[in-house]
């Protein structure tokens, strides 16, 4: 069968923060602290801006997705950029002509139909609209692809774009591709952090790592015995959150139970734009022993499942993709490659003055030698960026 594959790739939007920052500025009056949930809760300020207001739709999205994809690996690590996994079906709403974009009125293009190379098969060649094509590459920066239905050729194709976005930084795919692929959705993302306050080398070594209650591996840990961390204890959760900032206006939230366990479950079930939110104005500036491990991940994978189970199987049977293109076409799959990694490379070496916290009343410990989640974010406009469970750092 042929096989259109549209190629989306968000690399370049993690290097630096795309999302529009518009500074919510200071927060007026902080929330009565005596205040419950029973009661009418007003809206946030900051989620009146319409740019936050967007990130927490888009995020919240990515909460859900992380949390069908979490409970379908309970002993793996999961590694997910919601967001480019977002704006793939997203771009693809473009070629809808059910619904029609709000964001992107597709110009009337009379510039003839794009006929994309086959190598292989003797069939006419798939016809893509050119008016699908050019708000699309307009607007996300990507050309549709039609596949030979080779999966084998198509899958070096496939890695061979993905190698060349992400200029060879993640591993290629070695999973066939099915061959009744219809559209194929592909979510590429590849960070790499940079602290704002970097890891001295000279003090990263071998530790124990946690597993589970029972087993322990030797990782590279990187420390700071006088890090500078927003941190808070959250008893609900019963887990200690911490804060660290990284340079490109991104910050990551630690989430590390109080015991070793790989049931992360109870944090899972809370994670929500809002709920972060207000994590992020209740953590307060401390001084910590801080250890973590160095951490190179990858992760691949089919997110079709995990969308038809958060009640998005209307995107695969129901949409009439007429606007891509005159055959009858269907949303088969949805793909979803992200890269991760951090080490000691930050931006400074010693904490910015304003980050000093006001009183040293003790030092804590805050060691991240066990299954934690880390979640990624754009500070301006809160949108989730990655988000991350770690049972085991050497990769799985
Ligand atoms: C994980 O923890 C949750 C909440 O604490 C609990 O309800 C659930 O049964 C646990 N799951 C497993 C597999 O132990």
């Amino acid at each position: 069968m042929q096989a259109l594959v549209l190629f989306l790739c968000f690399a370049a939007l993690l290097g630096h923060s795309s999302c529009q920052s518009l500074a919510s500025g200071p927060e007026e009056g902080s929330p009565d602290p005596d205040s419950t949930g029973a009661l009418v809760e007003e809206e946030d300020p900051f989620f009146k801006v319409p740019v936050n207001k967007l990130a927490a739709a888009v995020s919240n999205f990515g909460y859900d997705l992380y949390r069908v994809r979490s409970s379908m690996s309970p002993t793996t690590n999961v590694l997910l950029s919601p967001l480019s996994v977002a704006t793939a079906l997203s771009a693809l709403s473009l070629g809808e002509s059910t619904r029609e974009s709000p964001v992107h009125s597709p110009g009337s293009s009379s510039l003839g139909d794009v006929t994309c190379p086959r190598r292989l098969g003797k069939r006419a060649p798939l016809r893509i609209k050119s008016s699908f094509v050019a708000p699309l590459e307009k607007s996300y920066g990507t050309r549709p692809r039609v596949l030979t239905g080779n999966p084998r050729l198509d899958l070096q194709e496939i890695n061979n774009w993905v190698q060349a976005q992400m200029k060879g930084k993640l591993a290629r795919s070695t999973k066939e591709l099915p061959d009744e692929i219809s559209i194929l959705l592909l979510g590429v993302a590849y960070f790499k952090g940079q602290w704002v306050t970097k890891f001295d080398p000279r003090k990263t070594s071998l530790e124990d790592f946690h597993l589970d209650e029972e087993r322990t591996v030797r990782v590279p840990m990187m420390s700071d015995p006088k890090a500078i961390l927003r941190y808070g204890l959250d008893s609900d959760l019963s887990c200690k959150i911490a804060q660290l900032p990284l340079t490109g206006s991104m910050s990551i939230i630690f989430f590390l139970p109080l015991k070793v366990t790989q049931n992360l479950t109870l944090i899972e079930e809370s994670l929500t734009s809002e709920f972060i939110h207000d994590i992020d104005r209740e953590l307060k500036t401390v001084q910590a022993v801080l250890t973590l491990p160095k951490l190179k991940l990858s992760y691949e994978g089919e997110v079709t499942k995990s969308l038809q189970e958060m009640k998005l199987q209307s995107l695969f049977d129901s949409p009439d993709f007429s606007k891509i293109t005159g055959k009858p076409i269907k949303l088969t799959q949805v793909e979803h490659r992200a890269g991760f990694e951090w080490n000691e490379d930050g931006a400074g070496a010693t904490p910015s003055p304003g980050l000093q916290p006001a009183h040293l009343t003790f030092l804590l410990d805050y060691h991240l030698n066990q299954p934690f989640i880390f979640v990624l974010r754009d500070t301006d406009t809160g949108a989730l960026l990655f988000i991350g469970k770690i049972l085991d750092p050497r990769g799985t």
